[in-house]
């Protein structure tokens, strides 16, 4: 029988939950602590305030049995736990540093209420040396002699799949500098059958970061080539089939469009060139990844003029805000800079999206924009349908009720997801990105 953990999760987010309940999953007996009343006080009555695919399930199934409790005393989760995850958010300051401030706050609190030997985990995405300066904390605050360990463990859970990639991870990275350290982490994660990378605490804390710049590298380079694929009408797809079959390069992460959003990418980016350059090396590459990223969203609204010339008083129908599919997440979406710049350019814009316009309507509460219930109704009357989230439901419609219902059978598509069929047969004018223009369509964006 692998051996239990008593083991505490502090913040409730994201991944702090998805952590707690995939760590009681394994069998440990788990304490989720946020700092948020309302967040612990639903999450007590089994109601998760994040959609996330099967969490809900997996909480309800580990409160029955006792595995995963709720609370909002820091005193209680450091009492319980010997092992002690933190999850806070690591938001980005104004200058794309990660601000850290809620990971010292936590850190000096751990120590002030520990009196038993802790293991302290990173697991929300730090900088390069956080885990030294938690370690310091730990031991400027800490009463008596209490003896601890602090550890590196970062998450690659993925909105939307982050059941399924915590328990079935590509690898898990263990940074420790301690023998005990790493042995009850090894014992944690036993029951998942991954590789598991042991190394030090610096290290494990650039992988998270180098990883997730790496993917948007790979996103960034791609999206380049769509430019160039605009240019001479060429297919950015077939050219990413062709060089993702090179097993050394990979298919994955290169699918073209209006880039990437989302609570990480942008905020590690910001981060990583941010503890680059302080650390005296100015990492242009990842500046430059970002800057392709940004003009993609600029390239949705050229597109759209290139067709219709001016938006003002024009209807645009836009289908998903999330930054991504099965999430409910607009952080970082790349829905709201380009509703952002349609409504400046005066355009009507109506939205739906099957589960984040609740998250929308705090960002954008404007009579300009319609927030409608159902996809098809969303189209009626538009000139433009814009798709910028590739939900399952979009990918099957019925194109001929489409076409019916918009006053223009006009479709920038900024995920591809119709570019094997030919919309142009159906007698729509199709934009997607990097992929040849309609015959017959003279581009303003190809000069
Ligand atoms: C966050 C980071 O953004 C990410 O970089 C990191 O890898 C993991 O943590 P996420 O879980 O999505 O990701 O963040 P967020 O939704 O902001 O959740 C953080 C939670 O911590 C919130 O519920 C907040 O109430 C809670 N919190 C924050 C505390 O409990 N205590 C604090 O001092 C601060
Ligand atoms: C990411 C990491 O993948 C994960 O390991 C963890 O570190 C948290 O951050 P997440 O942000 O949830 O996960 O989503 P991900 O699937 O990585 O997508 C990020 C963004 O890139 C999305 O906006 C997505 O639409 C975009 N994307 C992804 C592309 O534009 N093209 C692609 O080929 C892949």
């Amino acid at each position: 029988m692998d051996k239990i953990y008593n083991i505490s999760v502090i913040g409730a987010g994201h991944v702090g939950l998805v952590t707690a309940a995939c760590l009681a999953h394994l069998g440990h007996k788990v304490c989720c602590m946020d700092n948020n009343p309302s967040k612990i006080d639903l999450l007590s009555k089994g109601k998760i305030p994040i959609y996330e695919p099967g969490l809900e399930e997996m909480v309800l199934q580990s409160m029955a049995e006792d595995r995963l409790f709720f609370t909002g005393s820091m005193e209680e989760a450091v009492n319980h736990g010997e092992v002690i995850f933190i999850a806070v958010g690591t938001p980005p300051r104004e200058n794309g540093e990660a601000d850290l401030s809620y990971v010292e706050n936590v850190a000096r609190e751990i120590a002030s209420l520990m009196e038993s030997y802790k293991l302290i985990v990173e697991k929300s995405t730090v900088p390069v040396e956080t885990g030294e300066k938690v370690k310091n904390t730990i031991k400027l605050y800490v009463r008596k002699n209490v003896p601890f360990d602090v550890a590196s463990n970062p998450e690659f859970l993925r909105e939307g799949s982050a059941i399924h990639d915590f328990m079935n991870p590509d690898r898990i990275v263990i940074g420790i500098d301690s023998e005990k350290a790493k042995r009850i982490l090894m014992d944690i994660y036993k029951s998942l059958n991954a590789p598991i990378v042991v190394t030090d605490i610096k290290s494990a804390e650039l992988i998270k970061h180098a990883s997730n710049s790496f993917l948007a590298m790979k996103i960034s380079f791609i999206n380049a080539i769509s430019r160039i694929c605009e240019k001479v009408g060429a297919d950015v797809e077939k050219v990413a089939e062709g060089m993702g079959l090179d097993k050394r390069i990979g298919r994955e992460f290169l699918n073209a469009g209006i880039g990437f959003g989302g609570s990480c990418f942008p905020k590690d980016i910001d981060a990583f060139i941010h503890i680059s350059e302080s650390l005296g090396y100015d990492f242009r590459l990842l500046k430059e990844v970002k800057r392709i990223n940004d003009e993609q969203r600029k390239l949705v609204i050229q597109k759209i003029k290139d067709v219709l010339w001016i938006i003002k008083g024009k209807k645009i129908a836009i289908w998903g805000v999330a930054f991504k599919p099965d999430t409910d997440d607009i952080r970082g979406a790349p829905a709201i800079d380009i509703i952002d710049q349609l409504i400046t350019e005066g355009a009507k814009v109506c939205i739906y999206d099957p589960q984040a316009m609740e998250n929308l309507k705090t960002v954008f509460d404007d009579s300009r924009i319609d927030y409608v219930q159902d996809k098809y109704q969303a189209i009626h009357d538009a000139d433009c349908l814009l798709i910028v989230t590739e939900w399952e439901e979009f990918r099957n419609v019925d194109f001929n009720l489409m076409k019916k219902k918009m006053r223009f059978p006009f479709i920038v598509d900024g995920r591809n997801i119709y570019s094997s069929y030919n919309l142009q047969e159906k007698e729509f004018i199709y934009y997607g990105f990097g992929k040849p223009l309609p015959s017959g369509v003279k581009s303003q964006m190809r000069k």
